[in-house]
This record gives C-alpha cells, structure tokens and sequence, in this order.
C-alpha cells in the first residue's frame, strides 16, 4: 500500500498533465513519496534533495534519478523544473539560481506550496528568469504556479550564496559561512552561545550533532587543539557550510551526513548538540528524542553528552531514562545546559 500524499502533491496530482514527457527536475521540500509517480509520466525525471532523511527514503526506489547534495551543475538538460516552496525565502532563491542554469531556453518553471509556505510570492521568486507566471490552481490551501524560462541566466556562483560573520565565545574567535536557509546563518545562537560558554576544556573524539554552519565543532576545534571534530547534519547545505567554516578558519574536522545516528558506527568521548526541535509544539520533534536516547550507545566509557535547549522543552525525563547521571550545568530564564553522562 502506498502512504498518504500531502496536500501540495495532491494538487500536482491532478494537474500532472503538465509533466508527461518532459525532461524534469525536482526539488525543494520533498516530503513524500509523489515524486516517484511523475517518473511514469516524464520522459526524464531527477530529483534533487538537500534533505538527507528524504534522500534516505526515496534512494531505493529511485535510484540514479535521486541526488543529496548542496549543488547540482552541468550543462542545461532539463525542460521542466518542479520547485517545491521551501520553508525560507532564501533558500528557494538559491536553489532557483542554481537550477536554471540547468534548464534549457523556454523550459517550464513550477512552483508549488502551501499558501502559508509564500508560495504566493511565486511571482517575485520567478521575475528575473521569465515574465509573470500563472496561477494553475489553487486548491487545499496550495498554489501551483507555472512560468517560463525566457531571460538569460546568469551561471551560478556557490561562493556568492554564503552569509559571513564573526563571533566570539570567551576569548576565542570565529568566522562562520553559512548557506541560506541554514540555522544561526546570520548570528550566532544565544543557546549555542549558552552551551560554548559551559565546556570545559576538552579532548579526544567529539561528535557535533546538528551542526548547521559548524559553529560548536568549529569553536571546539579552535579551542582544543588535540580534539578531534566530526560533524553531522541532515541538511547538505548545512553540510557545506560547517565544510566551508572549518576551512575559513584554518582549522581541521570531519563532516558527513548523518539522520540522527544512520551514518555514525564510532564511539565518542563527547557528543555535544543544540538539537532540532520544532518551535511551537509542546511535543519534541521525534529525530532529537532518538538522539537523546541513543547517545548512550555512541559514548565511550565516561563519555559525555551535552546539549542546550529551550528552558520550555522537558529534556531533563528523556535523559533521566537514558544516563546513569544528568545535570544542568548552566541555565537562564531561555536556555537550559544538561550534561549526562553514561
Ligand atoms: C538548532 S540547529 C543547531 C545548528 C548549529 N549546531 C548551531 O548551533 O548553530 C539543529 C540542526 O540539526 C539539524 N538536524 C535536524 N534534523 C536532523 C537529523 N535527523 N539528523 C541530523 N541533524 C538534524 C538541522 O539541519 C540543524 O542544522
């Protein structure tokens, strides 16, 4: 049995008369599994995802037509591009600058979302590649935008897509590189900022989980020079980013996609993390609940785990369950600092 389809992908169902035998390129935030069906229906299809839980999911059933990267090149093969809204502006700016390269003159351009998503600012995102798009449907609280490539594109310039900054955290110094849409791409945390202030001095294997531009694995790296620093995170984009901050900073680590701990098979003295939740919600986002009770396996004898996280969220129950010992070791009336230990 197939599972449910979300909302924009039942509305590109039933307009999906616009795909047969085309050479497509998907991309955006992929989030079931639809994107198979238009395999049946496009001359070509090739899904690109900076999502590597969706990556995960999709790659045995699509195979070769699935791609988990921060950037996608080569020369223009595609006729139609099916962009899916994602959740920041920036982002979806990005990847269209990346993707119309690919395209060839006159190439279809879709845009799908939910209204609340902006996908009703389709009209801005597509302006500088074609004239203004139409509205194809609407329907479940979802547009579908449709535009052509009729200006000429610029080719893209990685480089130009980072955001800058400096930060300090005690006395040591840090400039981070982050791509858009990448948490903490403009300032540094105040959480994380919270937990760098409450490490002591360490050293031995590190893990930096969640690591979005890199900024805690990178500040640890700077300041204990014998530690050795991998990184993981789900996004590619965040990926590239943590890459590209170690780098600007002279400074050495290893960085891969990880789905929670799915790539992840060493032992380490320290796992520390500003993890994932999602604003809003009283429940924990799932992903960071099996991080917490996982940790203990991914620990070496001890080995400790510390995170910072919202003063609202009730971590303290999950890592009780977990650890023999947790402790907050730091706290305002935001942040809390929990150090657990095996
Ligand atoms: C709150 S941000 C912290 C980023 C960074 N460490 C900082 O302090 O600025 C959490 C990070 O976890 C990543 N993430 C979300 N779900 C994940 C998962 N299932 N596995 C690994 N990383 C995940 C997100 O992409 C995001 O970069």
């Amino acid at each position: 049995m197939s599972s449910p389809i979300s909302a924009v992908s039942q509305m590109l169902e039933r307009n999906q008369a616009l795909f047969v035998g085309k050479r497509l390129l998907v991309c955006g935030a992929l989030e079931d599994d639809y994107p198979r069906q238009l395999a049946t229906l496009a001359q070509t299809l090739t899904v690109f995802t900076t999502d590597y839980c969706y990556y995960r999911s999709q790659q045995a059933a699509l195979g070769e037509a699935i791609l988990f990267d921060h950037q996608l090149g080569g020369a223009p093969r595609f006729d139609a591009l099916l962009l899916l809204m994602p959740k920041a502006k920036a982002e979806a700016q990005y990847l269209l600058a990346m993707m119309t390269p690919l395209l060839e003159a006159g190439a279809d351009l879709f845009l799908a979302g939910e209204n609340r998503g902006g996908i009703n600012g389709a009209d801005k995102l597509l302006a500088p590649y074609g004239d203004k798009p139409i509205k194809r449907d609407s329907a479940r609280r979802c547009s579908l935008y449709h535009g052509e490539l009729s200006k000429p594109v610029a080719s893209f310039e990685l480089d130009a897509w980072f955001s800058r900054y400096e930060c300090k955290a005690g006395e040591t110094e840090l400039t981070v590189l982050a791509l858009p849409g990448v948490f903490s791409a403009d300032e540094l945390d105040l959480g994380s900022q919270m937990l760098l202030a409450s490490l002591p001095p360490m050293r031995g294997k590190l893990l930096d989980f969640g690591c979005g531009a890199g900024v805690i694995g990178s500040m640890l790296a700077k300041r204990n020079p014998d530690l050795e620093v991998s990184m993981v995170d789900i996004s590619a984009l965040a990926l590239e980013s943590s890459r590209r901050t170690l780098a600007v900073n002279g400074l050495q680590g290893k960085v891969h996609a990880s789905d929670v701990y799915s790539d992840i098979a060493e032992k380490f003295q320290h796992i520390v993390s500003n993890p994932p939740f999602h604003a809003g919600l009283k429940t924990f986002y799932a992903a960071t609940e099996t991080f917490l009770a996982k940790a203990p396996e991914y620990l070496s004898a001890n080995g400790g785990l510390t995170i910072v996280a919202n003063a609202f969220l009730r971590y303290q129950p999950i890592l009780d369950t977990h650890f023999k010992r947790t402790e907050v070791v730091n706290s305002d009336s935001k942040f809390k600092v929990y150090l657990s230990k095996v």
